[in-house]
């Protein structure tokens, strides 16, 4: 079900590919599919399958109706042009971009989770942080955007370290997980990461920050990448 105080996105397959460092060619040469979690209404799934890559999208979300989802998805963008209209800059995945322009985007990757949801229910399985019900190591790469570290208030340091360590079980051992952002909604940077990642590492799960640059101002976004050690 929707979980009170966090905004159903749908952010569309290339945004992913910018906040994630990776290209749809990257995507096409994974050896196995990919998890998208939190998925909400991003149109990942969907824009990946006509890849012919497998993506399989996990949200608590999901145990909503879909008119429901989609309702909660379309206040999401709403949200998301409010801030917009203050602060483009922040929330622009990119300079080149014009507000309208990816507002549209997300209309579009909302539109193709719909109907992919309906089309192959499947691959989008209801679920929550910090527990999946995947198997071990069942994926090849785990994509996690704005959840662990967005919502700090959902997700204390324990939960948040419980959080990452599933997403690292669930992961195949030479796989990886990238997690995004490592800010709140403030952009109030995790203040406890160095002690987090210390935790991570005496669980064998080695870290790193990654940054990939913005298109079109060069600032760059940090990416978390957890892999397991002794692989
Ligand atoms: C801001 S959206 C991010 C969706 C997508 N990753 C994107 O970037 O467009 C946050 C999502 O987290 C989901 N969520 C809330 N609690 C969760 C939990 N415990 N485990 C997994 N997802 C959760 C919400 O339902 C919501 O869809």
């Amino acid at each position: 079900m929707h979980t009170p105080g966090t905004l159903i996105t749908s952010r569309p397959l290339d945004e992913y590919c910018g906040l994630f460092g990776l290209t749809r060619a990257a995507l096409v040469a994974l050896p196995g599919p990919v998890l998208d979690c939190p998925g909400g209404a991003a149109g990942l799934t969907a824009e990946a399958r006509e890849l012919g890559v497998t993506v399989i999208a996990t949200d608590p979300a999901y145990a909503a109706p879909l008119p429901e989802l989609t309702a909660l998805a379309r206040a999401g963008r709403d949200s998301m042009a409010a801030r917009l209209a203050t602060a483009p800059d922040r929330h622009l995945p990119s300079t080149h971009l014009r507000p309208e322009r990816y507002l549209r985007s997300w209309d579009r990757a909302r539109r193709l989770f719909a109907a992919d949801s309906v089309a192959r229910p499947e691959r989008y399985v209801a679920a929550a942080l910090p527990r999946l019900p995947f198997a071990d190591g069942s994926f090849a790469l785990t994509l996690s955007a704005y959840l662990l570290f967005a919502y700090p208030e959902l997700f204390p340091p324990e939960q948040q370290l419980a959080g990452l360590l599933e997403l690292v079980r669930v992961t195949a051992p030479d796989g990886e997980v990238r997690v995004h952002p490592l800010h709140d909604g403030a952009a109030r940077p995790c203040p406890h990461l160095s002690r987090l990642r210390f935790a991570l590492g005496e669980r064998r799960v080695a870290s790193e920050i990654t940054r990939f640059a913005r298109p079109g101002d060069g600032r760059t976004r940090r990416v978390l990448v957890l892999r397991r050690v002794g692989r």
